[in-house]
């Protein structure tokens, strides 16, 4: 079943066509990442599926009902949970505090939000840091308690935006094996967007290209990396690169 759907969705800022007639939808169980070179709008359609924009033509479905025009904050208590491409953390707060602001989505118990908060960090392996304030943290960690925020609203679907860039390869990677367990968390389906292929090659069921805002490809990881208009738009030398 379809958890996501999108409609001939476009967004235009100005006279910027960010987003240009998207259609695609992501099954219960699928990891889609959305590829693209920088521009491409693939921020932009995590925001459009966030309520943080509304679609100018189209429509967005999700669990079966239309959100087009819904707000940040009813989207996230649907289930659409997601992390910034810049993080942004309370940077006075606790890594644990800032964790349990996902948490009281659902409980109004700060008990309960702590227990909650602090399983997801020993999930990510941020037990040790759950007392350590936000500012100072390294990047690894910063995008981890971007993930565990996400996580900590109990979310069906996931929107994570660049959780692994900056990130030296081995530590991307290790990121990728945790996110792999994200089924465990109750978690429906996964979009991300990632531009280290190896990564979307290791997790990705379904790999959706963008460019200029326009799709202009979906399939496999494998099927991606040999389309013609994907090599010349996007992968170029990191094609080489994979070696396939
Ligand atoms: N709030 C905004 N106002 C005006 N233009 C915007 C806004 N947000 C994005 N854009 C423009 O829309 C286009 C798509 O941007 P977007 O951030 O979605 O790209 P992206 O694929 O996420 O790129 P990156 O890989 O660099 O993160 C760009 O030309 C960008 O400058
Ligand atoms: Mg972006």
């Amino acid at each position: 079943m379809a958890l996501l759907e999108l409609n001939r969705v476009s967004k235009r800022f100005g006279g910027l066509l960010a987003v240009n007639q998207v259609s695609f939808s992501i099954n219960e169980g699928v990891v889609a990442f959305i590829v693209g070179p920088n521009g491409a709008g693939k921020t932009t359609l995590f925001n459009l599926i966030a309520g943080v924009f509304h679609p100018d033509e189209g429509n967005i479905h999700f669990a079966s009902k239309e959100i087009s025009q819904l707000s940040p904050d009813r989207a996230v208590h649907l289930g659409i949970g997601r992390t910034f491409q810049i993080v942004r953390p309370l940077r006075n707060l606790s890594v644990l505090e800032n964790t349990m602001l996902g948490a009281f989505l659902h409980t109004r118990s700060p008990a309960k939000a702590a227990e909650e908060a602090e399983k997801v960090l020993r999930f990510l392996q941020m037990g040790n840091a759950m007392h350590l304030p936000a500012r100072g943290l390294s990047l690894p960690m910063l995008k981890r308690l971007e993930i565990a925020r996400a996580l900590a609203t109990r979310p069906k679907l996931i929107l994570l935006d660049e959780v692994v860039a900056g990130l030296s390869t081995s530590e991307a990677l290790a990121l990728a094996e945790l996110l792999r367990r994200l089924p465990e968390w109750g978690i429906s389906a996964v979009a991300g967007v990632e531009h280290v292929m190896q990564v979307v090659m290791r997790m990705a069921d379904r790999v959706i290209v963008l460019d200029h805002g326009t799709m202009i490809g979906e399939g496999t990881p494998q099927e991606m990396v040999r389309k013609p208009e994907v090599i010349e738009a996007y992968l170029g030398s990191k094609y080489k690169e994979l070696g396939l």
